[in-house]
């Protein structure tokens, strides 16, 4: 087993610079937070950037050493980058638009530039220090093409993704002028993990609908990787705050902070200076809360802690304004000699100081207008020794998914947000105990702990499919054993299916016909008189004897119901009706009516019901409400449903490939057998297929055969191969 290395923008540790010197302080935000008490393990590493622009080159040596020490490896962005990488397209063009606020978002292409290259600078970074046996761990939207350019550099490495911030609907990230390379670049990972369901969802029908790759489940499978994506709600160090909130220094700050304050009654609010936070409507909403209910004036005080974040970016400048003016107008409004409605902070505090905070506060008032998880919630929680305390928060951070016994606010609404601070404030000591312990519960078992192990486990599992997938990749030593055993036997057999194995797929598949190149290739195999060459389609057999009759092929047409051989002509193997049809073409026929772009395509023995050129998303819908509705017609009438590659198909069961192809290797009784085909059909060719037969998979990976290609073209090359002997 190798390290562990994580990859992300910002180390857990920042520098601070003082006149000629620096020194290194925690980092703020969820990321930095939430993994720096446990990546320290074994050899692991912490690749990031440690915040500042460093100039010299003593410095940099410096800095590198100091950081060694902690297991981290500094990567340094020049001001151009930290500018254009940093400032430019991570926080002011993905960071809105990935959470909501198009009208921010700025599409500059020197952005985009600079993106990219600071990624390769972290890909350096990385090779630098890893091999192929470490598991990489890359987070955040900072580095979004960095999983792909590892995995172009170090092939076989495990590769994790994990996604802190929300990932937007289709609709919202096809705006994106880079949409598709920012996919492929996630897409070079193994695991994509996600905080929610809900991100999870729209990353899938982005990379279905932008780069054509469906999904199921949440397994991609790309031909010769699989990816697998799946939400995993990030905890905190449960044990870390329920022991800061209990320590001694804690308690003195609480009664520091207490003496200073009057008896009131305690909200608070913590976080980044930032427009996903909800800043303002929270402090507008307080504002009317305190016009609303004015018996409590003088009995509560809104704790506001914002720390300082991004702010060489234009809207959080902006926004910096807005909220200092909100907060005086406030508390001009509404302050009393003694008596303070907002205690306002712009900076950040220590541990013990935020721990004494949540303790001492009655509300927690959380309502972003997007986050992806939200933690200060969660440590607000995990810091109630006693239980008692409410928690507002916004349905949209992610954590409301798991604490549902919060007061949930959606934060446009303004009305709702002061009827919940009323409920709140009002609500009896032991029902506050109720829902804190339900929360405390959730929170200890899904702990930060508990987030690694399963992200990591997903992983190491999703790297060992992938390395027994790669032991059946057909590579140039088994392709040339095979070789060998093909020159050595004098009566071979190649089953070959068509779609998608010796042509790619077409939306119309009356186009799908075969090219010179296959033509000229079928004909040189079947030129050879020790070769018996069998087309073995789901195709009508029209239309394959039309494009293949000409040539000294067999060919087995729909999955078996018609064969040829190749001096004889068409028969069919048993007496099958095909009465049924009349009764399930009308059902096909209402589908088609109902989805725009669907067709029916009529064979001998089966119906079929193709959706490649319906809408993304309403064909899959369909065609599980079509399968689902044939399946009951179905029973007992021995026909079997089938779902396919953009189609649906219902068929005689006594038909399939296996029993067709069965029927030549009994008659012909062949020393050398090869079957390749693609799709589900061709599995029950490869398992007709006699022991020592070669059986190859195109495209997809799990399969009943031995080795497997990526697509149609490699296919060609290994025919071509056979027939230079
Ligand atoms: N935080 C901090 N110092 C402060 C205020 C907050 O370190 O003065 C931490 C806080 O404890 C939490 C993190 O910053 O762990 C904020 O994470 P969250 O997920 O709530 O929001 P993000 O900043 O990631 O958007
Ligand atoms: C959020 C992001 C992190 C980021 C943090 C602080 O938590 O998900 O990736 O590090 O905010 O933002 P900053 O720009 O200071 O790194």
């Amino acid at each position: 087993m190798g390290k562990t290395i994580i990859v992300s923008n910002r180390l857990p540790v920042k520098i601070i610079r003082e006149d000629d010197s620096f020194y290194y302080v925690p980092s703020e935000g969820g990321l930095a937070t939430g993994l720096s008490s446990i990546y320290k393990q074994g050899d692991n590493l912490w690749v990031g950037w440690p915040g500042q622009n460093v100039k010299k080159d003593e410095e940099k040596q410096q800095i590198k050493s100091d950081l060694k020490r902690e297991n981290m490896i500094p990567v340094f962005l020049s001001k151009k980058l930290i500018e254009n990488f940093y400032e430019g397209f991570s926080n002011d063009t993905i960071w809105p638009i990935f959470h909501y606020f198009l009208q921010y978002a700025n599409f500059d292409p020197n952005f985009f530039d600079a993106y990219v290259e600071a990624n390769k600078v972290f890909c350096n970074a990385v090779i630098e220090v890893a091999s192929e046996k470490d598991t990489i761990w890359i987070h955040d939207y900072q580095l979004l093409l960095l999983p792909q350019m590892v995995r172009k550099k170090l092939p076989d490495i495990g590769i994790g993704f994990f996604q802190h911030i929300p990932f937007p609907s289709y609709e919202v990230f096809r705006m994106m002028p880079w949409r598709k390379k920012i996919l492929r670049g996630m897409l070079g990972a193994d695991l994509v993990g996600f905080h929610t369901y809900d991100d999870m969802r729209h990353f899938l029908s982005s990379v279905s609908r932008l780069v054509g790759i469906p999904n199921s489940r949440g397994r991609i499978e790309t031909g010769n990787r699989i990816i697998e994506v799946d939400s995993f709600p990030m905890g905190i160090d449960y044990n870390k705050y329920a022991i800061a909130a209990a320590s001694p220094k804690t308690i003195d700050k609480e009664i520091k902070f207490r003496a200073s304050l009057g008896k009131e009654k305690l909200i608070i609010s913590i976080d980044r200076l930032d427009y996903s936070k909800g800043l303002p409507k929270r402090l507008k909403a307080f504002e009317l809360f305190l016009n609303k209910y004015p018996e409590f004036e003088e009995q509560v005080s809104l704790i506001m802690i914002v720390v300082p974040s991004r702010d060489n970016v234009a809207q959080y400048k902006e926004l910096k304004e807005e909220v200092d003016l909100l907060v005086g107008r406030i508390n001009g409004k509404f302050g009393k000699l003694n008596w303070t409605p907002i205690h306002y902070f712009y900076r950040s505090f220590a541990l013990e100081s935020l721990s004494a905070f949540y303790r001492m506060a009655h509300v927690a008032l959380v309502t972003p207008m997007r986050d992806g998880m939200n933690l200060v919630c969660k440590e607000f929680i995990a810091s109630k020794l006693d239980k008692t305390g409410v928690l507002i928060l916004s349905e949209m951070a992610g954590a409301s998914k798991e604490l549902s016994d919060a007061i949930l606010i959606n934060p446009n609404n303004t009305d709702q947000m002061v009827d919940a601070i009323f409920k709140a404030l009002t609500m009896p000591e032991e029902e506050q105990v109720i829902h804190i312990s339900i929360m405390q519960e959730t929170l200890k078992r899904y702990n930060i702990n508990h987030w690694v192990n399963m992200f990591m486990d997903r992983l190491s599992h999703v790297i060992e499919e992938q390395k027994s997938m790669a032991t059946k990749k057909l590579d140039e030593q088994t392709s040339a054993v095979i070789k060998r055993q093909f020159s050595k036997s004098q009566n071979r057999m190649l089953f070959l299916d068509y779609d998608g194995t010796l042509v790619g797929f077409h939306p119309d598949p009356q186009m799908a016909k075969p090219d010179h190149t296959l033509i000229n290739l079928l004909k040189k195999l079947t030129a050879n008189e020790k070769n018996r060459i069998v087309i073995i389609s789901g195709r009508d057999r029209e239309t394959l004897d039309a494009w293949l009759g000409h040539m000294q092929l067999d060919i087995i047409a729909e999955h078996g119901v018609w064969l040829k051989e190749r001096d004889g002509g068409w028969e069919t193997i048993t007496k099958l009706k095909s009465k049924w049809k009349d009764e399930f073409r009308p059902i096909l026929d209402a589908y088609v009516n109902r989805t725009p772009g669907s067709f029916i395509e009529e064979k001998d023995h089966s119906l079929v019901w193709h959706f490649r050129k319906v809408e993304t998303g309403l064909g899959e819908l369909r065609s599980r409400e079509l399968t689902s509705h044939l399946k009951y017609l179905s029973t007992g009438k021995n026909l079997q449903v089938l779902e396919g590659d953009m189609v649906v198909e219902v068929k005689n069961a006594d038909v399939n490939k296996g029993r067709a192809a069965q029927k030549w290797i009994d008659s012909y009784e062949p020393d050398f057998t090869l079957a390749l085909g693609d799709d589900w059909t061709d599995e029950d060719t490869f398992k007709a297929m006699p022991r020592d037969a070669i059986t190859i998979k195109v495209g997809s990976t799990s399969s009943a055969a031995k080795f497997n290609v990526p697509a149609f073209k490699e296919v060609r090359g290994f025919l071509r191969d056979l027939t230079e002997e």
